[in-house]
């Protein structure tokens, strides 16, 4: 029964907590990005350890790709919105990333993996956020799940509201991610017009929210408005609430938080320094 409105309200829609803009970044063998999580400002967001935007329509910031290079400990995905990719590694995957396409790979134990533009020339957008492994799960074997466009489902979850389910639940549409152990949830929703929406989130999750068209207001009457290329990181609720008044694109993206030790080092991410150093040692002995 509710019984205090004020906590009702509170425990329901999430408010804002931080709204932070994202920082020009270079990685891979010189691509230029925004990154928006493993900033100075925001180291993480349990159980999110990084996120990054890409997006230009000039060669010279994408051209150069992301050659071989290693991970452990945690998991990368990379969403497409423009342009192609082909990923390949050292456990002999190979596949083809092209506009609304997923790649979710649990690195674990240890892979070399690289993603290079199979473009000349046009844009290049799209998103890589790293999810964290708990301890138990770190040195699992590699795992790669290949998503094409035609397999994330769209639901409509409002006047002018489409959302695409990529992991997690929503509106009774399940994505095609599956078995990931924080139980992520990650939406790409579009607002065509002016929108008003609510969308039910698991409690206890770590959710954050960002706009890459358009801008969105976020939390009702808690809430705040968050720009392009902004990112919004969202209390304690059940749910977000979000309104636009004109053409708007956001993800908003969830998972549990593991409240476990982070020692992390380029792209090894484990709990503790002697677990960096070991994975070292695995890599340069090319026991990845
Ligand atoms: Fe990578």
């Amino acid at each position: 029964m509710p019984c205090y409105p004020d906590q009702m309200t509170l425990a329901e829609h999430r408010g804002v907590t931080t709204v932070l803009s994202g920082v020009p970044a270079t990685d891979g063998a010189g691509v230029r990005m925004t990154r928006v999580i493993a900033t100075p400002e925001l180291d993480h967001f349990d159980p999110f350890l990084l996120l990054d935007e890409f997006r230009s329509d000039d060669p010279d910031d994408y051209i150069a790709g992301f050659p071989d290079h290693p991970h452990r400990g945690f998991e990368t995905v990379t969403y497409m919105l423009a342009g192609s990719m082909k990923h390949g590694d050292n456990k002999g995957n190979t596949g083809l990333l092209g506009p609304g396409s997923v790649q979710w790979m649990t690195a674990g134990r240890g892979i070399v993996h690289s993603e290079m533009p199979q473009q000349k020339d046009g844009l290049m957008w799209g998103f890589q956020l790293w999810v964290n492994l708990p301890a138990g799960q770190k040195m699992v074997e590699p795992r790669y799940q290949d998503i094409a466009a035609s397999d994330v489902p769209e639901t409509n979850i409002g006047e002018n509201v489409v959302a695409r389910v990529i992991a997690g639940e929503l509106n009774g549409v399940n994505g095609p991610v599956s078995g990931v152990a924080t139980e992520p949830f990650y939406f790409d929703v579009r607002c065509e017009g002016p929108a008003d929406v609510k969308l039910p989130t698991p409690e206890g999750h770590s959710v954050f929210a960002y706009p890459y068209e358009g801008d969105i207001s976020v939390g009702g009457e808690e809430g705040a408005t968050v720009r392009r290329g902004e990112i919004a990181l969202l209390g304690p609720g059940t749910s977000v609430a979000v309104t636009s008044d004109k053409d708007a694109s956001f993800i908003l993206v969830g998972g549990k938080p593991l409240n476990e030790p982070i020692a992390r080092y380029g792209p090894f991410v484990m709990n503790t320094a002697d677990e960096i150093r070991q994975a070292i040692m695995d890599f340069q002995a090319g026991r990845f």
